[in-house]
């Protein structure tokens, strides 16, 4: 059981940015990463469209024998986490939220800009994030549509990125905040861009480290991680079926 992959699911190439902070931490564990950009963006579909896809793609992993499930996508778990948890009790089902807690912590009373996607802003889950913080910090929420399609076309930087992140954040260039949290895990590929834009002062905040150190937690808890000492697999796999795609995933693990 221990050496069979960790599942790590996303509706694109964005979730690469969760695998390679799982891999940092455990680089003897094997992996299994499925990428959904067949059916890309989810962010903007509605719930119940959301709650199949996200099914549909934990179901192709622990098909392929996943041992556990990292949902590497904030709008799928805040879609779908419970009914996941609810079809697998007896595997580790971890989901990524934005990491609002660190950066409320960064200062005292800090002004925070949230980015992410329409739904992961729009749902339940991200409201009582948002009531827990309040009082801590001044939380503003941006959804981004449109975004994540740069980093599904392998854009990562250039003029029309550029341009794109200018327009979207005009109102935080002339009225700053001092943390921005990306609250989508294709947000970190263009985290450069981001800063250009905002300002060198800015700091920045993912959640792709917490649930790397989450998914540890779970597995041990549960006697399933992988006690070889060898370097692990990553296997990678994607609803389009292009090697094109495959590639990008593969520059993206190495990214930095
Ligand atoms: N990567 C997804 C997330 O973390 C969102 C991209 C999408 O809209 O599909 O929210």
């Amino acid at each position: 059981m221990m050496h069979r992959p960790i599942g790590v699911l996303d509706s694109g190439v964005g979730g690469i940015s969760v695998l390679r902070e799982l891999v940092a931490l455990m680089p003897n564990e094997n992996y299994i990463f499925y990428g959904d950009s067949y059916n890309a963006p989810y962010g903007t579909k509605s719930l119940e469209e959301v709650q199949r896809l996200t099914c549909a793609a934990a179901e192709h992993l622990v098909n392929r024998g996943a041992k556990a499930l990292v949902v590497a996508c904030n709008t799928a778990t805040s879609a779908a986490i419970n009914i996941l948890r609810g079809r697998y009790p007896d595997i580790p089902v971890i989901g990524i939220e934005p990491a609002l807690k660190p950066a409320v912590l960064a200062s005292a009373h800090p002004r925070v800009l949230v980015m992410a996607t329409p739904m992961t802003l729009r749902e339940e889950k991200f409201h009582q994030l948002l009531e827990a913080h309040r009082t801590e910090a001044e939380i503003v929420s941006l959804p981004c549509p449109g975004l994540m399609e740069f980093v599904e076309r392998g854009e990562l930087q250039g003029e029309a990125l550029e341009n794109f992140l200018m327009d979207l954040l005009t109102e935080y260039r002339e009225h700053p905040v001092d943390c921005v949290v990306l609250g989508c895990t294709h947000y970190p590929f263009v985290k450069n861009t981001i800063r250009k834009v905002l300002g060198e002062q800015v700091r920045i905040f993912d959640g792709g480290a917490g649930t790397a150190r989450e998914t540890r937690r779970r597995l041990e808890e549960c006697g399933l991680r992988n006690t070889s000492a060898a370097q692990g697999k990553i296997w990678i796999e994607n609803s389009l079926h292009a090697p094109k795609t495959v590639a990008l995933c593969r520059q993206l693990l190495d990214f930095s």
